[in-house]
């Protein structure tokens, strides 16, 4: 079995905090979403990986170098533009063969990865009269209309599939891990581009059920999240902090005091402040006379000076001071966040595309 990860375009709602771009590589609890991926393919023994990459595909490459960090052999398919998860199966024939695959959409979390997932769909290949061409994975949501919708009938299998649907015919939404045979190579070639003109994945596996192929799927049981937005991000840091393991390996003074689940790394230094947990501090960070509230991630060489702040997540080399309360906050890298009692008392800004301020009196 190979895996095919997507992290190429699509999704610039992030892209500011990224500085080139790749939503993928957004660190939740200061790991990378995309390397959350990489290590549950690893877990399931999946050893050759391909990635699409698009137009971060550099940044992508840099991060995840040939795979060999988590005992992979990473190859590279760029895509040259977003036409849609179906176009990323076509572009990437040739690299998986006839072989069975697992495909992960790079922004998707799961907190109990995804090895059960495919034994089932191999133990169910090798004893089924007639083997699924396609396994799915469903989670009931409370906003389906911003999923692929899953239809099931009164035997227990699926009846349709729809991409977004206005009125969805469930709350069962598609998770962004599905297992293929090599049957889906002739599904993307039939279909055609939706009205977004993407090539749809959904309709790919529409084609297999209309076609007389088994389609088998499984409800999802530990959380999900798709990380395409802010409020995800946050919902996925803090699912991630809670089950951090605590450690503290850099410096913290007498005067400082930690509480709950901490992590601080090797060579972050607290002085004089508190860290209440859930929370993790990275490497080379400096908290000084500040507050650090559960559910928040600093990254590394980060500069938090009398200061607090909580629920948030702070992005590598960024600074912090003087600002009495951040809360609900994505900081994206290099960034200086700062209070001045500078004439005239205005608010000063330099902000890039697709940012959101929210000023309170
Ligand atoms: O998160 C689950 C949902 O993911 C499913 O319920 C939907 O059925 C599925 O279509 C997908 O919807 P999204 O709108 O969230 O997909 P998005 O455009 O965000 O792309 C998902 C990942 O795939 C993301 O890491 C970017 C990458 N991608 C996307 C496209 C369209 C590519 O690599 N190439 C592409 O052409």
């Amino acid at each position: 079995m190979k895996g095919l990860i997507l992290a190429g375009g699509s999704g610039t709602r992030l892209r500011p905090i990224t500085h080139t771009g790749a939503k993928q590589l957004v660190p939740v609890a200061n790991t990378p979403i995309l390397f959350h991926s990489l290590q549950h393919l690893a877990d399931a023994g999946i050893k050759e990986v391909g990635v699409i990459v698009g137009d971060t595909a550099e940044e992508i490459r840099e991060a995840v170098g040939d795979g060999s960090q988590w005992g992979l052999e990473v190859t590279y398919l760029p895509q040259e533009a977003p036409l849609g998860l179906a176009h990323c199966v076509l572009i990437a024939h040739e690299f998986l063969g006839d072989d069975d695959f697992v495909m992960y959409l790079g922004d998707n979390l799961l907190r109990d990865g995804i090895v059960s997932f495919v034994e089932g769909f191999e133990a169910a290949r090798a004893t089924d009269e007639v083997p699924a061409a396609a396994q799915i994975l469903l989670a009931p949501v409370p906003d389906p209309q911003r999923f692929g919708v899953a239809a099931i009938g009164d035997d227990g299998s699926i009846v349709e599939l729809v991409e977004k649907p206005e009125v969805p015919p469930s709350n069962l939404a598609l998770v962004g891990v599905y297992l293929f045979d090599k049957t889906i190579h002739e599904a993307v070639r039939a279909i055609e581009p939706s009205e977004r003109g993407e090539l749809e994945i959904t309709d790919a596996i529409q084609w297999l059920i209309d076609n007389g192929h088994r389609v088998r799927h499984e409800e999802l049981k530990g959380w999900w999240l798709d990380t395409g937005k802010l409020t995800p991000l946050l919902e996925a840091n803090r699912l991630l902090l809670e089950i951090l393991e605590p450690e503290i390996e850099g410096t913290v003074d007498e005067a400082s005091r930690i509480e709950g689940r901490v992590v601080v790394a090797e060579g972050a230094v607290v002085t004089r402040s508190i860290i209440r947990g859930p929370a993790i501090i990275g490497p080379g960070t400096e908290v000084t006379d500040s507050y650090i509230g559960p559910f928040t991630s600093v990254d590394a060489d980060c500069a938090v000076v009398d200061s607090e702040l909580e629920h948030s997540i702070v992005l590598a080399r960024s600074t912090i001071s003087n600002v009495p309360r951040i809360t609900d906050s994505l900081i994206g890298r290099d960034a200086v966040v700062s209070r001045s009692g500078e004439r005239p008392a205005a608010n000063r800004f330099l902000v890039g595309d697709h940012c959101q301020i929210t000023i309170t009196p």
